[in-house]
């Protein structure tokens, strides 16, 4: 046995090595289509770092040079780790009582002013410690990297409470100890207004801006700040206070909009420059256009509208022509998209919103670095950026969301270490 390095790798022989190369900015119209595939690809990992991407020929003898370790991809699909952009990994419990009645005909909406919904996995949180939050939210990790996600983003809210948010934030940080995924935490600042405060809104965001947002930045336990505004939810005047205020502690906003109604959400996220606007399920004409000249990624986020039973979804067509930078995520929450497979948003967004396989595959890479920020070092395979990869067990890419609600991962390598083998 020839002697090799524990530090390098030599992927050989992928059949279809999707590099996404390029410029560390959203894709948008034809380019959301363009994967840069090698056929016959290799990729050759030293430490982190990806170190050379080309075909498997080219990179024979620099391989035994540094005696990398071969591992022979037997002319499956390798691509970029998926990037989730928008998560909420951490609740107690579940919500199936909500899916029970939804099923019995009950709405969304219904359920949350019934009690149900965000309120009650408020409750559940309060009665949580940090450690069985953390133990809850791992369970679920471990199957995002089995199903081929190396990097999310993870929000906050179902606190409701300065101290129940921060416990949550906590509960992100010790996760982010434990985990070789990266974790990108968002505080979810306003998310429902707590029953203490029913009737007093102005007075809980106040409260929010003066102690919850300074508190999180002070302590750096977020890197973004949300606000779910909508209909039911919180205002645009209320999320542009509390966005505002989280610049000012160094968290860039992002904003869930235009899911429930459309209230102008997405146009406030382009007024604060926000990372991402997500959902965007009822957008007007304007919307689009605007979003299409805007550095905000359009963020979509399919498995609610299926996990609701909606028979409409977001316009991905119309963003795509008019040229926004298009984001998939799963939205893994309790309430609406309990689901950590972000090949099975790729099906729902190639079969429910006509997207092809190769626009959903960068929506969900590289665009997705793009909206958490990253793009100089994840969301492509390219010299130079951290050796996040995925090998699947598939001929041809497309496959992917064709054989559709199954893992197709057979290895997840995260920083250039394999986190998940099943080969
Ligand atoms: O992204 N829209 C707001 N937040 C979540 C759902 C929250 C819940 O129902 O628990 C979402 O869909
Ligand atoms: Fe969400």
């Amino acid at each position: 046995m020839p002697h090799t390095s524990p530090n390098a790798f030599f992927f050989r022989n992928a059949g279809q090595l999707l590099t996404l190369s390029g410029p560390p900015a959203p894709r948008r119209g034809a380019a959301l289509g363009e994967l840069g595939i090698i056929s016959r690809g290799g990729l050759l990992t030293e430490g982190e770092t990806i170190l050379r991407v080309g075909s498997t020929r080219s990179l024979e003898r620099e391989a035994l040079r540094l005696r990398a370790e071969a591992i022979d991809c037997h002319g499956r699909v390798v691509m970029p780790g998926f990037i989730d952009s928008h998560t909420h990994l951490v609740f107690a419990g579940s919500r199936v009582d909500d899916y029970d009645l939804r099923l019995r005909g009950k709405t969304y909406e219904e359920n949350a002013r019934a009690g149900g919904g965000i309120q009650s996995s408020a409750l559940k949180v309060r009665e949580a410690s940090v450690k069985s939050l953390a133990r809850q939210a791992q369970r679920f990790l471990d199957e995002f990297a089995a199903h081929g996600t190396t990097t999310m983003e993870v929000k906050s809210g179902y606190g409701l409470e300065i101290a129940q948010e921060l416990k949550i934030l906590r509960a992100i940080r010790k996760l982010q100890e434990d985990t070789p995924l990266d974790l990108v935490p968002t505080l979810l600042a306003l998310h429902a207004l707590p029953a203490s405060f029913q009737g007093r809104a102005t007075q809980y965001v106040k409260e929010v801006i003066t102690c919850l947002i300074p508190a999180v930045g002070r302590q750096k336990l977020a890197e973004f700040i949300d606000c779910f505004c909508d209909r039911g939810a919180f205002s645009v005047d209320d999320c542009r206070r509390a966005l505002a205020a989280g610049r000012r502690f160094g968290l860039t906003p992002r904003i869930h909009a235009e899911q429930l109604s459309r209230t102008g959400a997405a146009c406030l996220g382009i007024e604060l420059d926000a990372a991402s606007a997500d959902h965007l399920d009822n957008l007007s004409d304007a919307d689009i256009r605007a979003l299409a000249k805007s550095n905000v990624v359009a963020t979509l986020l399919p498995g609610a509208n299926f996990h609701l039973g909606l028979k409409q979804y977001p316009p991905a067509r119309k963003l795509i022509a008019a040229g926004a930078a298009l984001a998939l995520a799963t939205d893994f929450n309790p309430g609406t998209s309990p689901t950590v497979n972000m090949q099975f948003v790729l099906s729902l967004a190639c079969t429910q919103m006509r997207m092809t396989a190769a626009e959903a595959i960068t929506a969900s890479t590289l665009n997705g670095a793009c909206a958490l920020r990253r793009a100089d070092r994840v969301g492509s395979l390219e010299a130079g950026k951290q050796a996040d990869l995925i090998v699947l067990d598939v001929e041809d890419y497309r496959e992917i969301p064709y054989y559709f609600a199954v893992n197709h991962c057979v290895m997840t390598v995260k920083g250039g270490r394999i986190i998940y083998s099943r080969v």
